[in-house]
């Protein structure tokens, strides 16, 4: 579950004051698949942005799961990244000198797994985004689509309870986007995993469980694409 309610955000002071989000309200159930839409600026990366607790709104308050992300400090959120979101990027943000399976290890070894359990949750990650043939590429060894696919192994490695991904094709070819839409979906849909993506592609938006239409701040949309559960 995410839940914004009345978020305001704004960046910069005086004359270049930026108000980013002006008085949001979201609510995406547990186990959405949701698109984030709109235009450059709209305010979608901020969103993402406050929904890891990587930025702090103004005022309103933000819920991801249980947590209220808006009222923890910086090492309780540091801690809830680590342990129960999923982040996922346009430009994979992978470490260039570690293999993929070290990549993906990232998160357990900085909390302190086991060897064994290490090994065997890297494995199954990577197995689930199908990059288990390519656990000792590096980075710079892999296409666009690989590494995005070893950074959603990342992702999920922690078995978390939402994934947010800002523009995760953006820098993909259409096939290779495709598939990387389609892999979040599968995720979604097989671990349950709330997930909100922001996407420019009206066809990747078509995929998700609804669209939300982010404009100067606020929604301005909200379409839902599958029947609600009676
Ligand atoms: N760190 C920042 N400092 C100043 N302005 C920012 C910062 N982050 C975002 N903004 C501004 O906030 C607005 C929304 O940005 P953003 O959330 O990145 O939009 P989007 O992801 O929809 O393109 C834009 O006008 C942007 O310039
Ligand atoms: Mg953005």
């Amino acid at each position: 579950m995410i839940r914004f309610q009345d978020v305001r955000k704004s960046f910069g002071n005086g004359q270049v004051r930026v108000e980013a989000l002006r008085g949001l309200d979201i609510e995406i159930p547990a186990g959405q698949m949701c698109a984030l839409m709109g235009p450059s600026g709209a305010g979608k990366s901020t969103v993402l942005h406050l929904a890891a607790g990587l930025t702090k709104p103004d005022s309103g308050t933000i819920h991801v799961g249980e947590h209220v992300v808006s009222g923890m400090t910086d090492d309780e959120l540091t801690l809830l990244r680590r342990r129960k979101i999923g982040i996922v990027v346009q430009f994979f943000d992978l470490l260039p000198y570690m293999t993929a399976y070290e990549n993906v290890a990232m998160p357990l070894s900085l909390d302190g797994a086991s060897r064994s359990e290490e090994k065997a949750r890297v494995s199954e990650a990577l197995r689930m985004v199908n990059m288990a043939h390519r656990r000792d590429h590096r980075p710079h060894e892999l296409s666009g689509g690989e590494a995005q696919r070893v950074a959603i192994a990342r992702a999920i490695v922690i078995s978390p309870e939402t994934i947010l991904a800002d523009e995760p094709t953006g820098n993909l070819d259409s096939s290779a986007g495709r598939h990387i839409i389609d892999l979040l979906r599968d995720i979604n849909e097989s671990l349950g995993v709330t997930t909100l993506v922001v996407t420019h592609d009206p066809v990747w938006g078509a995929s998700c469980d609804r669209i939300l239409r982010l404009e100067d701040g606020v929604i301005d949309d909200d379409i839902s694409l599958t029947p609600e559960p009676e």
